[in-house]
């Protein structure tokens, strides 16, 4: 039997608007395996960056239940959900997010504050492996974009995390960045690492195994377009 890394049940989204409720997803269920690679392409609007931050548990859920490495995550106070995103999620963002005052190699340990990791030695081993062997004590100022989200996704793999996330990862890369970044993550998915790409550009949603699309609030399996 495969292992499950996560799995949605039942999920739904809305936000209120004074007297109105906006559902913006309804009745999402998904099992993701380990090992896999699967992308949600969707148009912008559509809720895909709602739906990524439910799984990362970035955002609570209106209804259901994210269940990540067998734990019912609804049932978990704010505490324990920032210790289960520093040691078992990896989050990359399509803006980089790194700090522009540490440099590449300071940017990539910064979540052991949060894990209580040491491991340098892996830290070093992943940026050598993402090709920022050079690049080690360069700041962001220095580094380009692809550079940039490569250290954003050794940053996001230092703790070894069960499930890595990327929201629109390549939005903010040239056409030869955004395929070197892209290679990365098949090489991580190679490698084992399970992951979940989310994209508006079916052309980059391609490089996963599977691909999901939101279609009337709710996640359904592409086979082809
Ligand atoms: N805090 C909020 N309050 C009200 N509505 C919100 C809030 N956050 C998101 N929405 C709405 O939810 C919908 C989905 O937004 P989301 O950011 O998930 O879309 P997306 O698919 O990621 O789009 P994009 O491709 O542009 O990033 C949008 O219509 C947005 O207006
Ligand atoms: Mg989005």
């Amino acid at each position: 039997m495969e292992k499950i890394v996560l799995e949605l049940i039942s999920i739904g989204k809305f936000y209120k608007d004074g007297e109105n409720i906006l559902w913006i997803l309804k009745n999402v269920n998904l099992k993701i395996y380990k090992g896999t690679f699967i992308s949600i392409v969707a148009p912008s609007g559509s809720g895909k960056s709602t739906l990524l931050n439910i799984m990362a548990t970035l955002d609570r859920p209106s209804e259901g239940k994210v269940i990540i490495d067998n734990e019912d995550t609804s049932k978990l106070d704010d505490v324990r959900l920032s210790k289960i995103r520093a040691t078992k999620i990896g989050f990359v963002f399509q803006q980089f997010n790194l700090i522009p005052e540490l440099t590449a190699y300071e940017n990539v340990i910064l979540p052991f504050v949060f894990s209580g990791n040491t491991d340098e030695e892996y830290a070093k081993n992943l940026m050598i492996r993402l090709g920022l062997g050079e690049r080690l004590r360069f700041y962001p100022s220095q580094l380009s974009g692809g550079q940039k989200q490569r250290v954003a996704i050794a940053r996001a793999l230092v703790n070894r995390p069960k499930i890595l996330f990327a929201d629109e990862p390549t939005g903010n890369l040239d056409p030869d960045s955004a395929k070197e970044v892209l290679n990365v993550f098949r090489e991580l998915n190679r490698d084992g690492n399970t992951i979940v790409l989310v994209t508006h550009d079916y052309n980059i949603a391609k490089t996963a195994q599977k691909i999901y699309t939101i279609k009337n609030k709710t996640l359904v399996e592409v086979d082809d377009i």
